[in-house]
This record gives structure tokens, sequence and C-alpha cells, in this order.
């Protein structure tokens, strides 16, 4: 399906552009420091539109890995693979306000439980409830996943992202061992750094992105074949955490000032639902200090105000 050029979208990207210049690219996971930090792009997917659905502008070839994006896309999976209580029995629904890899709460909330499966700590436990009786079986149905909701585009992941996060991640690591020991997780840890770091490195543009968006806009339904691919509970879950928890220790603030469920990631990536209506795929490298895309919330924020976007 082709994608057309909107000038409104593009104003608003020429408008934030400069932003991007103040942001910083991030450098914990080596690889990501090789970002362009000006690019900037965006594509916005309609759930009603048929063959008119996406618009689009900017570098939209641009491939970015999915980062925390991620993180949403699993719980989904965890969830139908798991059910509700299996799941939220290891992991909380509580934003924390700290940053998405701190360790304190680990220490101060009841049963070495994660606060909730937008943070470090709780992705890495969601992941490890995936079903697969290997790492490499689990890691493909990640994968094979995030190509369903993609109406079956054979994606995959960027290596290089992969092996540097894998190599560097002891802070990852040292969360994964913490739950060990208080039962939240079990296995070996590497295994699940392995599985967590692919995840984290699947690779698209923000075309797909929104794609992926739309899906949870629409229900769980694919927007163009109709099937369901995500129960609507489960979708629904995902959104609210979204809101809660999505921009990390920026969520509330961003609730306020944009009021879009969303979830962004440190290679820069936004993945943005409004519901019944389409979703937003933006990448911009350039972060906050809070690790999201300075343009790409920028982009939101306009967006909301002229569109009447929010949920609220
Ligand atoms: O685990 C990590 O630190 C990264 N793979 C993902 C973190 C992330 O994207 C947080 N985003 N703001």
């Amino acid at each position: 399906m082709g994608c057309q050029t909107d000038q409104e979208l593009l104003g608003i990207i020429e408008q934030v552009k400069p932003l991007a210049a103040r942001g910083k690219v991030a450098d914990y996971i080596p690889a990501l420091q090789a970002a362009d930090q000006s690019n900037v792009s965006a594509a916005v997917f309609h759930i009603t539109r048929g063959r008119d659905a996406c618009v689009s502008a900017g570098d939209i070839e641009q491939k970015f890995t999915l980062q925390s994006i991620s993180k949403v896309i699993v719980l989904a999976l965890a969830l139908i693979d798991q059910g509700y209580t299996n799941v939220f029995q290891k992991v909380g629904m509580e934003p924390t306000g700290d940053p998405y890899n701190s360790m304190i709460k680990l220490e101060t909330s009841s049963h070495s439980k994660p606060l909730n499966p937008m943070i470090n700590a709780g992705a890495l436990a969601v992941t490890s409830m995936v079903r697969g009786d290997s790492p490499d079986e689990r890691w493909r149905r990640i994968l094979h996943f995030v190509q369903c909701l993609l109406g079956g585009k054979a994606i995959g992941y960027n290596k290089e992202v992969a092996d540097s996060e894998y190599k560097t991640t002891d802070l990852n690591r040292s969360l994964c061992y913490f739950m060990k020991q208080h039962g939240v997780i079990d296995g070996d840890v590497d295994e699940l750094i392995d599985v967590y770091t692919k995840q984290c490195a699947i690779e698209m543009n923000c075309l797909d992105l929104s794609r992926i968006a739309a899906v949870f806009a629409n229900n769980g339904r694919d927007p163009q074949s109709g099937n369901i691919l995500i129960d609507e509970e489960i979708a629904r879950i995902c959104k609210t955490f979204m809101v809660t928890c999505g921009m990390y220790n920026a969520s509330g603030e961003f609730a306020i000032k944009v009021g879009i469920p969303a979830k962004s990631g440190v290679s820069g990536g936004i993945m943005a639902v409004v519901p019944g209506k389409l979703g937003i795929g933006i990448f911009s490298p350039a972060l906050d200090e809070r690790g999201n895309s300075i343009a790409g919330a920028e982009i939101l924020k306009i967006m909301a105000k002229k569109y009447h976007f929010s949920i609220f």
C-alpha cells in the first residue's frame, strides 16, 4: 500500500525540526549513537479510509529500532499467551515516577514485583512469560506477532543494535537477577536478555509503526483485513498502560498536555493511538532528559490541539 505525503503533516514536521537540535541521541546503547539527530518523520494510518488509509511526511524510508515501544506489543502477546491473572500476578499496574531503568521500587514494592510492564524490570518479566519451549521459539513468536500486526510484512531486527545492547546491558541483567532471586522470573538470565535485546532491536519505519498503532486504535482488529489480531480487552489494557506509563516519568505531563495514548523508545520512535480513529508512528532520535523524542512529543502536542485528538 502506498502512503501519500501530506502537506499539513509536513508543515508540522518543519515546525518541530529545530527542536531536534536541542535533544540528545541515546548513547548508553553504543550502536544507537550512529543515528542522525536531525531526522524527523511521521505517518498517520486511518482505520476507516481503505486504500487511502496512510499519509506521511519526512524521511519515511528511515528505519529505527522499537526499543521500549516493543514493551506494549510483547505485553499484548504475553496476555494472549498467559491470560490476565498470570501476567498480573508477576507485574503490577501502577506508574512509578522513576526512570525506566530504575531499580529502587523493586526493593520497596510488595513481593519485589515490578510496578508496571512499561519499565524495564516489568518488560523483562513480561518477555519471560511469552510462550515457547526455548528462548529461540519465544523470540520467533514475538517477531511473528509483530509481522502479523503489519499484515504479514516480513520485517526483522537490527543485529548490530541487539548485539551492542546485549554486550553492555548489565543494568538490565541486574534487574533480572534481582527478580530471579525473588521468584518473579525463572530460567537463565542471559537467555532472557538475548530475547529482550532482540525484541528491542526489531526494526521498521514510521509507516509500519503507524499501522501497528492503527490495530490498537481499531480495538485489536486489523484495519485492512478486519481480522481480530488482539482481543479487544487486551488492546484496552495496552492503551491504558500507554496513558499511565507510556512516556515514562513524563506520562502525567504528557496526558495533560497531549492526551493521546503513546509509547516511546530510546531510539526516538513513538507509537501513538487515537482510539477509534487512527494510529501514528513517529521517528526522531533526539531525546529529552527523560528519554522521549523531543520533536516527536511536540508533533503529538500540535496534532492533539489542531485535530482535537485528546481522549480526555
Ligand atoms: O532496555 C533498554 O534500556 C532499552 N532496550 C529500551 C529502553 C527504552 O527504550 C526506554 N525508552 N525511553
